[in-house]
């Protein structure tokens, strides 16, 4: 059956959660995920915690945006929502709490899809361009996710080699994520604001590749588009200040969701 179908938004609201069953089985950089531990009825599903907590060039960097959690949560759903309602199943079901939101439970595909329309960071020194030059058209990269790894990039032919993924799931992942870059820019660029590049993460739900983890400006490029000015994690990589106004001005926008 495919998620979209199922009916359980009404089951699961905020008073229905038995917080005494809760098991974090992940504790990540961004986020804490715990499971239903003995609910039959939920054990497909994973409740996510944002946390305050920032981290920067793989961790070395470290520190905390206050409410984070809170703008990540509330942003992460409204786009959820936003890309629901364009035909994208994600694992989003529900915000349950300011800093929780319940959504179903995939196996994970190890690896980050990141989408760029403009040059910036890694690839901007990579390729010699200028941060800011307009590609001729969006440039996808695959990263293994592996922390000790540093998230090496890799082709599509390791996925195979290293028994990392079934091929054709992540070439469906990349066609939905291509999509994702149009409804997001579209999206962004009608509220004055230029998405440069993403990252997403997939998984499988029931074998249906489904967009998961979070969609927020810790994962997002996001700048002015007048200005230029950096509405996203960058002002904390960067120490350029107002990085909870730039979180904040986000929520604004994505909240008509
Ligand atoms: N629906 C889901 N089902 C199972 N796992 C998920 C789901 N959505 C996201 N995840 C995984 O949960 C974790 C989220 O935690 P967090 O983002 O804090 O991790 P992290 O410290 O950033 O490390 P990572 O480099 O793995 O993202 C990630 O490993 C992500 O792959
Ligand atoms: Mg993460």
């Amino acid at each position: 059956m495919e998620a979209s179908k199922l009916k359980l938004t009404d089951e699961f609201m905020p008073a229905k959660i038995n917080r005494d069953n809760l098991k974090k089985i992940y504790e990540g950089k961004a986020k804490i995920l715990y499971e239903f531990s003995g609910e039959e009825d939920k054990k497909d599903l994973l409740l996510t915690y944002f946390k305050d907590d920032a981290t920067a060039f793989n961790g070395q960097k470290k520190g905390t945006i206050v409410k984070k959690g809170e703008y990540n949560n509330a942003i992460s759903s409204s786009l959820f929502k936003l890309l629901k309602n364009k035909g994208i199943n994600s694992h989003f079901i529900e915000k349950i709490s300011e800093r929780e939101m319940l959504t179903y439970h995939l196996k994970m595909l190890p690896i980050e899809f990141i989408v760029r329309n403009i040059a910036a960071g890694s690839l901007a020194k990579k390729m010699g361009v200028e941060e800011g030059v307009k590609f001729l058209s969006p440039v996808v990269e695959l990263c293994f996710k592996s922390d000790e790894l540093g998230d090496p990039m890799i082709n599509k032919t390791y996925l195979k080699a290293f028994d990392i993924c079934d091929p054709a799931n992540a070439a469906k992942a990349e066609d939905i994520a291509l999509n994702i870059n149009e409804i997001l820019s579209k999206f962004f660029d009608d509220n004055n604001i230029i998405v440069v590049d993403f990252k997403l993460e997939f998984g499988l739900y029931k074998n249906e590749v489904m967009l998961a983890d979070e969609i927020t400006p810790d994962s997002m490029r996001l700048w002015d588009k007048q200005t230029m000015e950096k509405v996203d994690k960058d002002r904390f990589r960067r120490d350029l200040g107002k990085v909870e106004e730039a979180y904040q001005r986000i929520v604004e926008i994505t909240s008509k969701y």
